[in-house]
């Protein structure tokens, strides 16, 4: 069961490095957050991620964790994030930390204790073999760095050992079990770490590379799962209210284990991909050939076919929709930002469907005002990564408003287009993304059958367009092709309906049982 203050929740996630920066020196704050929560709130977000915001060495942009209890000093200090809880909380908005389980930095404390010859308390805190010429079963490792005679397992970049939550199957004398002391020594480390924020006023944590923590695991993910159900006993008993969104992209697998929501995005050929850009990260390459491939639902003349992404969907959908939620997104800091290939009407569609989908939708930063994928150099191990967390650009002033600070000094360089989309821009014009994307989280507020849970059922998605969709009483309806359509409607439905237009984008209405759904519309009837 998820926590119920999920259930009118949309989500804006914040890379902290580029939201606002408040005391000049180029870098976003925690003060910038807090100065931004009233835009926030207008927005019709309710609910923050903020990507992960501690001490590090930043070579994974803050993913790689030196100390899991301290803000990064460029951040700001625990105090202000503490205060953040609670002017948060003042406006009603909850707040997601972002937890890192798997790794830590190697400059961790906890790493250097575990790389020492002499024994200690850390020695098995993370995956060791137990020579230092021994490979590590295809695992990727690193030799030859540490003190002691041994090779250590990685996570992911070479800056992230893996912390240790033992082996599923055990298949070597090195490799520990899951319910070994020293992998139950690391659990308790990390629920130590969920309770030091927790108990100062965190609502949460989104959860990185979640089903990455037991190694050799199961199909099922049967050892992991189990550390996580754990981790959610200590939640019910202590954190009741508390809620927790695994980047797992397996609903099925994510939600028995004790989540709340779990996000859809990484497989090609489906969910994100399947709606806003039908090639996920391209190759992490933006410079290849684009358009050939893309079938998006959402790019008006791709022909996409939404059956491409419901297959996957609806069956998730029943098989999770008593447990948890599924978690669709905008983009995020890992992916090439939606206006890269869809422009703005299609990027109205692309966010009224998302944003009327049954679970918990995330807006990333900037995504509301279109914000560009931005071809620049790699910062902190973003790589291709790097154009999609930009400075937020907030006006036309110096640095679009994002830092007083020299231009010279910005963690990233702001979009230097004379068109480069403002908040301030967009402010005035009904008619913008950033109003549209009001007006769409406006009336999931306000409609109770456009929220996660009110009941979902496809009524037509034959050839992909129109789609047809319910919630609740109410009826949606999307085409995002540039010929008008129709699509009758079952006797059944069509008499529950007093046809009466609740929201639209382009043309559309309903009449005699039948929707007329313009090129590139999208409306909610009733
Ligand atoms: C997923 C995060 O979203 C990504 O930014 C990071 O590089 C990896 N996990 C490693 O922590």
């Amino acid at each position: 069961m998820a926590a119920k203050w999920l259930k009118d929740t949309v989500f804006y996630e914040i890379y902290p490095q580029s939201f606002r920066d408040t005391n000049g020196d180029g870098i976003g704050d925690i003060n910038g957050i807090i100065q931004k929560l009233d835009y926030i709130k207008s927005l019709g977000c309710n609910a923050l991620w903020i990507n992960p915001c501690f001490d590090s060495p930043f070579k994974d942009a803050g993913y790689d964790v030196r100390d899991y209890k301290k803000v990064a000093p460029r951040y700001g200090t625990n105090e202000d994030l503490f205060h953040l809880f609670e002017a948060a909380h003042e406006k009603g908005i909850h707040v997601l930390l972002d937890l890192v389980p798997g790794h830590t930095s190697e400059e961790h404390p906890w790493f250097r204790e575990s790389q020492k010859v002499q024994k200690n308390e850390y020695t098995d805190r993370y995956i060791w073999t137990e020579f230092c010429f021994q490979g590590a079963g295809g695992m990727p490792y690193v030799g030859g760095e540490s003190e002691r005679s041994a090779c250590y397992i990685l996570n992911f970049f070479k800056c992230q050992p893996a912390l240790n939550y033992g082996f599923y199957h055990v298949t070597e004398p090195w490799q520990k079990s899951s319910l070994d002391p020293a992998a139950m020594a690391t659990r308790e480390a990390i629920k130590d770490v969920m309770r030091y924020w927790l108990s100062h006023g965190c609502d949460g944590f989104r959860v990185d590379m979640a089903s990455s923590l037991v190694k050799n695991d199961d199909e099922k993910k049967t050892g992991t799962s189990a550390v996580w159900k754990d981790v959610r006993r200590m939640l019910e008993l202590e954190f009741p209210d508390a809620a927790m969104v695994a980047e797992w992209s397996n609903p099925p697998l994510a939600l028995r284990a004790g989540y709340d929501m779990d996000f859809w995005l990484n497989n090609r050929g489906s969910g994100y991909s399947t709606l806003m850009r039908d090639y996920y990260n391209h190759g992490g390459s933006i410079h290849g050939d684009r358009t050939s491939e893309d079938h998006s639902y959402f790019k008006k003349d791709a022909g996409g076919d939404i059956n491409r992404f419901l297959d996957q969907y609806l069956d998730w959908y029943e098989d999770t929709r008593e447990l948890g939620y599924i978690s669709l997104l905008t983009c995020n800091h890992d992916t090439i930002r939606p206006s890269y290939n869809l422009d703005t009407t299609e990027l109205k569609l692309a966010y009224a469907f998302l944003f009327t989908l049954p679970g918990v939708p995330f807006l990333y930063y900037g995504d509301e005002i279109g914000m560009r994928y931005l071809d620049v150099p790699t910062k902190e191990g973003g790589y291709f990564r790097t154009g999609s967390r930009t400075p937020m650009q907030w006006d036309s002033s110096a640095n679009l408003g994002f830092s007083e600070g020299k231009a010279s000094d910005l963690y990233l360089p702001v979009d230097s287009s004379a068109d480069a989309p403002t908040v301030e821009a967009q402010e005035n014009d009904p008619d913008s993304l950033l109003n549209t994307v009001r007006a769409i989280l406006a009336l999931r507020h306000r409609e109770e059958d456009l929220q996660a849970d009110a009941a979902f059922q496809v009524i037509c998605s034959e050839a992909g367009r129109p789609m047809v969709y319910r919630r609740g009483s109410l009826l949606c309806a999307v085409n995002p092709g540039g010929s008008d359509l129709e699509a009758v409607l079952p006797a059944g439905i069509a008499g529950q309906l007093q046809g009466e237009v609740v929201f639209r984008i382009g043309n559309a209405s309903v009449e005699n049982g039948k929707v007329r759904a313009g090129a590139q519309s999208f409306a909610v009837l009733r």
